[in-house]
């Protein structure tokens, strides 16, 4: 690939070294992926899945599948409430009732369920980390009473992504742990990539993110999985260091997953917070539609990483 150039309009870095100079397709090392992506998944979860930004879920009753099970959320008077779709009396989805004084109505019959539950049917732990809500459908053994969540910087203005994709969880972090297909699969974000550290478990880049044809801004980020359903990239030179995009992946069912991005940016610039304030509402769909765009493409990577694992299918890496 022929390596543009791009005028940086972000903040100046020191120079850094690709830790090789061998082309991406050789640097991008199938067992390093492998290897690290077995290190995220023994990480403990506490039972935690991210179910959707929590601007997502307005004043009516919403339908989320969860590792293969059915759940209404909706808002009740002291935060969200997650409870089974399915109504005790006769089985109606409640996701297709209506919200009244923070119970949900059964549209069948008009029983009103809400925080006390009812018989077996009773609402699950859920958590709002300010952005995201999440659930724990299981209280098991290892269950811990919140997510184990990133770091996050302190001020951020945030943006969230959700899209659905045919593949596992697992699937989804590879493709993160792999950054040498950024500037040959994105073409249009990302103008130049070099991995300048990499560990047993978490992986450097500094990268061109291109703003237009000609502009962009050059920064240093670190990849890594706090949990076995999430990876973490981490600004940590040029513009916006600290700020990070968490990717969670949530299962739906066997085969199909959720990918739920949120964008968290911040700047120790002094306009920026103002600037965010102001124009939010008009910024946030442009960051939400360029993550979408990234991964509706990285979903066909995931969703082909899927078919090969299921289908017994393997480059044959040995011989590369
Ligand atoms: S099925 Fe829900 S009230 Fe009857
Ligand atoms: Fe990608």
């Amino acid at each position: 690939m022929s390596e543009e150039k791009h005028i940086n309009v972000g903040r100046g870095l020191p120079p850094a070294e690709s830790i090789s100079d061998l082309p991406d397709w050789k640097q991008a090392q199938p067992a390093w992926i492998e290897s690290a992506l077995q290190q995220a998944l023994r990480r403990p979860s506490g039972g935690w899945y991210v179910v959707d930004s929590t601007r997502a879920i307005g004043s009516g009753p919403r339908s989320y599948r969860i590792a293969g099970e059915d759940y209404v959320v909706w808002r009740g008077s002291d935060g969200f409430l997650i409870a089974p779709d399915h109504c005790p009396h006769m089985g109606a989805r409640l996701s297709d009732g209506f919200v009244r004084d923070a119970c949900v109505v059964c549209p069948w019959h008009g029983l009103a369920l809400g925080a006390d539950g009812l018989g077996k049917w009773q609402p699950l732990p859920t958590f709002d980390d300010g952005v995201l809500l999440w659930v724990r459908p299981d209280s098991g053994a290892d269950a811990t009473p919140e997510p184990i969540l990133p770091e996050r910087p302190t001020r951020y203005f945030d943006a969230v992504m959700r899209l659905e994709a045919r593949c596992d969880p697992r699937d989804v972090l590879a493709n993160r742990l792999d950054p040498w297909h950024g500037a040959h699969f994105h073409p249009h974000s990302f103008g130049r990539l070099k991995v300048i550290e990499k560990d047993e478990s978490t992986i450097s880049v500094r990268v061109v993110y291109k703003i237009s044809k000609r502009f962009g801004m050059e920064v240093d980020a670190v990849f890594h999985c706090p949990d076995p359903r999430t990876i973490v990239m981490t600004i940590v030179g040029g513009e916006g260091v600290g700020s990070v995009v968490e990717t969670h992946a949530t299962p739906i069912e066997a085969g199909r997953s959720a990918v739920i991005e949120a964008t968290l940016a911040a700047s120790d610039r002094p306009q920026f917070h103002w600037f965010m304030n102001a124009l939010g509402r008009f910024i946030r769909p442009v960051i939400e539609k360029r993550a979408r765009r990234l991964w509706v493409e990285d979903a066909e990577y995931a969703e082909r990483r899927y078919e090969l694992r299921n289908g017994g299918l393997r480059p044959p890496l040995e011989e590369l």
